[in-house]
C-alpha cells in the first residue's frame, strides 16, 4: 500500500521500516559470510527511534563526539567504537567509561591519553577495551576534496612516514576511513595501498577497522568481492575486521515529504516555495552539491511540461534546487517527496531562519504511521540565550 502523504504532518522525515529492515538482512548477511563486525557510524544515522530495530542487526556502533558515545550507550545498549580527531581532557574519562574501542587520529593523541588508558585498564581489568590508531594510506578515490580525507593537509589519521616499525605497546588497532559511496573495486584498490604500506604494523594488530563508505545496500554493489575482501585480509593477518558504514544502512529507506506553500513567477522561471528549506534540512544538496530525486518528477526540465524551481522557505537567496518537471502544474498544497532523505540529513538539520526542524516518523512494517517526534519554538529557542 502507498504511504498516504496527507496523513502526515509536513514537513517530515519518514523512514520506512521495511526498507530499513531489508538493508539491515543484507549487511547482517555480508557481516556472516564474511566473518567481520559490521557496526553503524551514528554521524550517518542517529534516529535512536529505530535504534531497536538496527539491534536486531548488529551489534555494535561507532561515534564521533561524547553525544554520540552516549546515544549508543542509552539506545543500543553497547559500549562505543570511539573516534574523535582529538579528544577532550574534560571529556575522556567518560569516553573510557562508555566505549570498548578508542581511536585515536595521532600518535600525539596517544601519547596525551596513554596513561590515562592504562590506568583506567588497571583499575578495571575485567572491562573489555581496545586502543587503534587512524592511518592515512594516502589513497582514495572521492573526488570531492570535502569528503575526501586523503589531500595533503588533511588532518585525518597518521602517515606511514610518521609511523614506527612497531606498534606502539598498547595501541592493538588500525583504522582508515577513506571511502564516501565506494564500491568494493574501491575498497580492492585502497587494501592493496594500505597493505603496501602498513602490511608489517597489520601483522602486529589485533583488529581492522576499515571506516565507512562502504554502500554494499546500493543497488549493483559487487558483496562477492566485499566478502572475499575481508575474508582474505581477516585471515591473512589474523585479525578481527571492524566496517563502521553510515550511509550504506539508511541508504534509500525513507524521504522527505513537505508541501508547496505558494507559486510563483520570477522573471519568467516558475517557482514553488516549499514548508522545507535546502540549507536548513538537507544541507548536503548545497554543500556537496547534488540535486536530490522527487517523487514523480522529471529531473531534468522537459520541454513542454510544467517546469519548476523548488525553493526553500528561508531568506537566503541559494536556498532552492531546480529545476524540476511535472505532469500538471503545481498548486497549493501539493506534496512534494524528496527521495532517500533519511542519511545525513537529520543529522544535521538546523533552526536557520528560526524555521521548524521537520517532525521524524517512521512508517511501520504494520503499514501504520508512527509520529516519533514534532518540534516548535522549543528546539529553536534552546540552541540560543
Ligand atoms: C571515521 C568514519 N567512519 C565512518 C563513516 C561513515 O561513512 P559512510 O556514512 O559514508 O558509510 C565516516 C563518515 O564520514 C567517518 O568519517
Amino acid at each position: 500500500m502507498p504511504i498516504d502523504f496527507n496523513q502526515i504532518p509536513s514537513p517530515c522525515f519518514v523512514l520506512e521500516e521495511e526498507l530499513l529492515r531489508k538493508n539491515l538482512e543484507l549487511i547482517d548477511s555480508v557481516q556472516k559470510a564474511a566473518g567481520c563486525k559490521i557496526i553503524l557510524a551514528l554521524k550517518g544515522f542517529s534516529m535512536y527511534s529505530a535504534f531497536p530495530i538496527v539491534k536486531e542487526y548488529l551489534s555494535g556502533a561507532t561515534a564521533s563526539s561524547l553525544n554520540e558515545v552516549k546515544l549508543i550507550n542509552d539506545f543500543m545498549g553497547y559500549p562505543s567504537h570511539t573516534y574523535m580527531p582529538a579528544y577532550l581532557d574534560s571529556e575522556f574519562q567518560e569516553i573510557l567509561e562508555r566505549s570498548s574501542h578508542i581511536t585515536f587520529n595521532s600518535l600525539s593523541q596517544w601519547e596525551r591519553f596513554k596513561s590515562r588508558v592504562e590506568a583506567y585498564k588497571a583499575a578495571n581489568p575485567e572491562k573489555e577495551l581496545s586502543c587503534g590508531i587512524r592511518v592515512n594510506p594516502q589513497y582514495s578515490e572521492v573526488e570531492t576534496d570535502m569528503y575526501n580525507p586523503c589531500v595533503p593537509g588533511s588532518r585525518l589519521g597518521v602517515t606511514r612516514d610518521k609511523l614506527p616499525h612497531e606498534l606502539p605497546a598498547g595501541v592493538e588497532g588500525i583504522h582508515f576511513h577513506t571511502l564516501c559511496e565506494n564500491g568494493s573495486d574501491t575498497l580492492e584498490r585502497t587494501l592493496e595501498a594500505v597493505e603496501a604500506k602498513f602490511g608489517d604494523l597489520l601483522h602486529q594488530a589485533k583488529w581492522l577497522n576499515m571506516g565507512g563508505g562502504h554502500l554494499m545496500t546500493r543497488h549493483g554493489y559487487d558483496i562477492g568481492k566485499l566478502i572475499k575482501l575481508v575474508s582474505n585480509i581477516r585471515t591473512k593477518y589474523n585479525l578481527e575486521v571492524i566496517l563502521e558504514p553510515g550511509s550504506a544502512i539508511a541508504w534509500r529507506t525513507g524521504v522527505l515529504s513537505t508541501t508547496v506553500l505558494d507559486v510563483m513567477d520570477s522573471q519568467g522561471i516558475d517557482v514553488a516555495i516549499l514548508d522545507t528549506s535546502f540549507a536548513a534540512h538537507m544541507p548536503d544538496t548545497l554543500e556537496m552539491p547534488y540535486k536530490p530525486v522527487i517523487r514523480g518528477a522529471e529531473h531534468e526540465p522537459v520541454v513542454g511540461k510544467p517546469t519548476y524551481r523548488m525553493g526553500g522557505m528561508t531568506c537566503l537567496a541559494g536556498d532552492y534546487i531546480g529545476d524540476y518537471s511535472f505532469e500538471k502544474p503545481l498548486e497549493i498544497g501539493d506534496k512534494i517527496i524528496f527521495e532517500d532523505m533519511i542519511h545525513y540529513t537529520m543529522v544535521k538539520t538546523t533552526t536557520f531562519n528560526g524555521v521548524n526542524l521537520p517532525s521524524i516518523g517512521i512508517w511501520k512494517a504494520s503499514q501504520e504511521f508512527q509520529l516519533v517526534r514534532s518540534y516548535g519554538y522549543e528546539s529553536f529557542k534552546d540552541r540560543l540565550s
